[in-house]
């Protein structure tokens, strides 16, 4: 774990005037933020060069990685939701980060080395996005996913690990009735694969 702490980045916009139909950083919103300060460390030596949130709605997840990780990365933030798109982009600037808000389904692109989604509706969504994630995940890329326990975490680990990519620490808290947990995945070496 990283010895700095970093401030949670300024969201107060978020959720309310005209961002009143943008969703509001929540439990599932802060956990996956304590993921990525648990692993500053090495997100800062990862130095990856695009990073991609899927679904950032406000941006506070994107502009706290911005935070820690600086401004040698790209950050591709996307939601089909076109006032979180502007909401992620006032929470850059409110933030003094730079991200980059796309109007889109899930995502377009590749080579991406960090990357990450947020979903509390079923597994609609994550289902969609996994085949992509194994195409698109750089060889040192780290992908984190946030679940919910009707999710089936341990199916989509099984999943992921088909596609070639290993479950590392997983990050777990009870919000409510919910049980919240931020996966995180990386590429499996060849030298551990296993044939299929
Ligand atoms: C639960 S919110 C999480 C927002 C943010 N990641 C956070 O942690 O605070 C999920 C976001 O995903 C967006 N979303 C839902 N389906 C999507 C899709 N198919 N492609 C991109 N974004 C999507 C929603 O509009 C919403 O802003």
């Amino acid at each position: 774990m990283s010895s700095l702490s970093y401030p949670t980045p300024l969201y107060a916009h978020a959720g309310r005037g005209r961002f009143e139909d943008v969703y509001e950083p929540a439990e599932d919103s802060f956990l996956f933020i304590d993921a990525l300060e648990r692993d500053a460390d090495e997100l800062q030596g990862l130095s990856p060069s695009v990073c991609l949130e899927v679904g950032s709605g406000s941006g506070v997840v994107s502009a706290f990685l911005a935070s820690v990780v600086g401004s040698s990365a790209f950050y591709l933030c996307t939601d089909v939701n076109s006032l979180a798109a502007n909401c992620t982009a006032t929470t850059a600037t409110c933030n003094n980060v730079a991200l980059q808000p796309v109007i889109t389904d899930l995502v377009g692109g590749s080579g991406i080395e960090a990357a990450w989604a947020g979903g509390r509706r079923g597994r609609e969504v994550i289902d969609r996005f996994l085949p992509m994630v194994t195409q698109l995940l750089s060889d040192q890329g780290l992908f984190y996913l946030v679940t919910i326990v009707e999710n089936c975490p341990e199916e989509i680990i099984r999943l992921l690990g088909e596609g070639g990519l290993t479950a590392g620490p997983c990050l777990s808290r009870r919000a409510h009735n919910e049980r919240l947990s931020v996966l995180r995945f990386h590429r499996t070496p060849p030298s551990t694969a296993v044939a299929s």
